[in-house]
């Protein structure tokens, strides 16, 4: 590692009132709040014209060969879109733009730069509640996950996208069974990405192989009660 100061990490989740009254769970999921560390705010997609859902799921396909291009700030703020909160539905309950059991959204994103202008390279955990990116790790990580994945393509990626299962989101609820949740919400969440990547004429491919000991020491996250369960490298093409 370098001379960047290391992780300061605030590992608190915040589960409102979840302790004071079970039937909130349904309605009141967590959130990883990163106290300390600075923020970016994204910004807000503008409206594309004609693109058409039909045509996006048809030309939806995984691409792996990236040209060396960059992702603008822009384009970042516009993927992550696709997976943010929406804004004040209710002052007592939120929803997001895919699915969740019992909405405990147990699922977090984290996103690693590689190659986009005006964001420097680095480690981010993407704030679904403001639509922000918080600053972990500003440190060139490349080799470290293309080790992690032993996949090649990832050098030409403008960015690498992590998702991650918080266990004690659904666990009170649901128990095991919360894992089969937890797996389909993050379908859910993954297509979401695929369909807006498409729709952009972007490329984009999962990757479910990876040491995952290398990803959650990557995150600084306790394999105990989070762990990555997917990532994803997106790129232009
Ligand atoms: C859960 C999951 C894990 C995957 N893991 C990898 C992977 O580790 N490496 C890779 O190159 N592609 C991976 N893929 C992409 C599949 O190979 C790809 O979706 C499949 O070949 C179908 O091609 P298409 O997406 O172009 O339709 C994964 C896809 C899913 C859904």
């Amino acid at each position: 590692m370098s001379d960047f100061p290391p992780f300061i990490q605030d590992t608190r989740i915040i589960k409102w009132e979840a302790e004071e009254n079970f039937n909130s769970l349904s309605t009141n999921p967590g959130y990883k709040v990163y106290a300390r560390m600075p923020k970016i705010d994204l910004t807000i997609p503008v409206n594309r014209k004609n693109v058409f859902l039909k045509d996006v799921l048809l030309k939806r396909e995984s691409h792996r060969d990236f040209s060396s291009k960059e992702f603008d700030f822009d384009e970042v703020s516009e993927i992550l879109y696709s997976i943010r909160e929406i804004p004040e539905v209710s002052k007592n309950f939120t929803r997001r733009t895919y699915p969740s059991a019992g909405a405990l959204y147990p699922i977090e994103v984290y996103l690693i730069s590689l190659n986009c202008d005006n964001l420097e390279k680095g480690v981010f955990h993407y704030s679904v509640r403001d639509h922000s990116l918080t600053k972990l790790l500003l440190e060139d990580v490349s080799s470290l996950v293309i080790d992690a994945t032993n996949d090649e393509h990832i050098d030409r990626a403008a960015c690498v996208l992590i998702f991650t299962i918080v266990y004690n989101r659904f666990y009170p609820k649901y128990g095991q069974r919360g894992i089969r949740y937890a797996l389909i919400e993050l379908g859910h969440l993954v297509q979401n990405i695929n369909l807006t990547i498409t729709g952009m004429k972007k490329g984009c491919y999962e990757i479910g192989g990876f040491i995952d000991t290398d990803i959650n020491e990557l995150l600084d996250i306790r394999e105990e009660s989070e762990g990555a369960l997917l990532m994803m490298a997106l790129g232009n093409i």
